[in-house]
């Protein structure tokens, strides 16, 4: 028998006061005001001005048994999934914190979206996934991550995978890479190159860059991202696709602190200790055009200009500071307390 359609239009957005998950729902508000967004979101990781007064609002953990509530009360069409903590560099000393955050709280997602019918789930997994693996990565490729943060996105992918099979549910996986641009958060020196960059530069401080600087990465500008994120729910090719997303143009962190130096006007930068990490990570986006129809519009000193516009404009806040490190073995020097 045919499934009745969902008459619903409500979509859930789980990490809604973040970066990506903000940006969607303005979007979604933006382009299609015939659905209703519903947002939930800690705000461990984004702030209450990000959240668009026109979307329904719970401070809530996404691994919180009360999620069941806001399904039943909404009876959310699309799930948007995502909510993280997305310090990949961290995750090894932050390892039981990573898998409850990332790995059980999207086990609950799961759960409410298969008990609800939700149309389709849309989960932000991450090029971590890749690890060692050789660039440019394809969605073929083996997985092989090399930290917990890696580790918890893909076995996230492997639960919704046979969620899909055993209950049904429709799933898309993005793993999108680097997406940078306004609403990012600035203030939390453990991820997001970017903007950490952004915020040394307002506070005088040198720009840091980890090793020599020659590991090579793609950097994503949000824009871009919001209507293939869009047709990843929507669009009936994406059903159960795994799709890179992002720009396909790499640069070594040397010459993408050149780019910032350049649409800043000033800075200067320092190398500090290398960390643990893949030294090229770039994906294929070939998959992306042809189902997503994405376009990698925006060059890199285009979408950071208007980055650094918003970033002058944002408040005064401190830089968020890990209160208790699960492991202090092996930890680098400048994530060390009383540096
Ligand atoms: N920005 C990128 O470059 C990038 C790249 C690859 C993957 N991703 C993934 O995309 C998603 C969004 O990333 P972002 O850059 O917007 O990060 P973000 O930190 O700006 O947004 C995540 C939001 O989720 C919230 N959150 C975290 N854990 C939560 C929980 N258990 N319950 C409810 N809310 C919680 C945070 O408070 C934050 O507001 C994440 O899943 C991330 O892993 C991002």
């Amino acid at each position: 028998m045919a499934s009745i359609p969902h008459m619903n239009k409500t979509i859930l957005i789980t990490g809604a006061a973040g970066f990506i998950g903000s940006q969607m729902a303005d979007w979604i508000v933006g382009n299609h005001p015939e659905y209703e967004v519903v947002g939930i979101d800690t705000l461990r990781g984004g702030f209450p001005e990000n959240v668009h007064p026109k979307i329904t609002f719970y401070k809530m953990d996404a691994g919180d048994a009360e999620l069941a509530k806001i399904f039943a009360k909404h009876r959310p069409v699309y799930v948007y999934h995502f909510a993280a903590y997305a310090a990949e560099g961290l995750s090894p000393f932050i390892r039981t914190f990573n898998y409850r955050n990332n790995v059980v709280a999207t086990a609950n997602v799961v759960n409410q979206c298969i008990a609800y019918d939700v149309k389709r789930l849309i989960f932000t997994s991450s090029m971590a996934v890749y690890g060692k693996g050789k660039p440019p990565f394809d969605e073929e490729a083996a997985p092989a991550p090399i930290d917990p943060y890696g580790i918890a996105k893909y076995a996230c992918e492997l639960d919704i995978e046979v969620a899909g099979e055993q209950h049904g549910l429709d799933w898309c996986v993005i793993r999108p890479h680097n997406v940078y641009g306004p609403k990012q958060n600035i203030w939390d020196k453990y991820r997001n190159v970017l903007g950490i960059w952004m915020y040394q530069q307002m506070k005088g401080e040198a720009m840091t860059i980890f090793g020599d600087g020659e590991q090579k990465r793609a950097f994503s500008y949000i824009g871009d991202c919001l209507p293939p994120l869009w047709r990843a729910a929507t669009d009936p090719r994406a059903s159960k696709q795994i799709i890179n997303l992002g720009s396909g143009v790499f640069y070594s962190i040397n010459e993408a602190n050149a780019v910032m130096r350049k649409v800043i006007g000033a800075g200067k930068d320092v190398h500090v200790e290398a960390r643990h990490e893949v030294k090229n990570a770039y994906p294929t986006w070939q998959k992306s055009e042809r189902i997503l129809d994405y376009h990698d519009k925006t060059n890199l000193a285009d979408g950071l200009a208007v980055m650094w516009q918003w970033a002058q404009k944002q408040p005064e806040r401190p830089q968020f500071v890990w209160p208790e490190y699960e492991l202090e073995k092996g930890l680098y020097s400048f994530w060390k307390k009383n540096d």
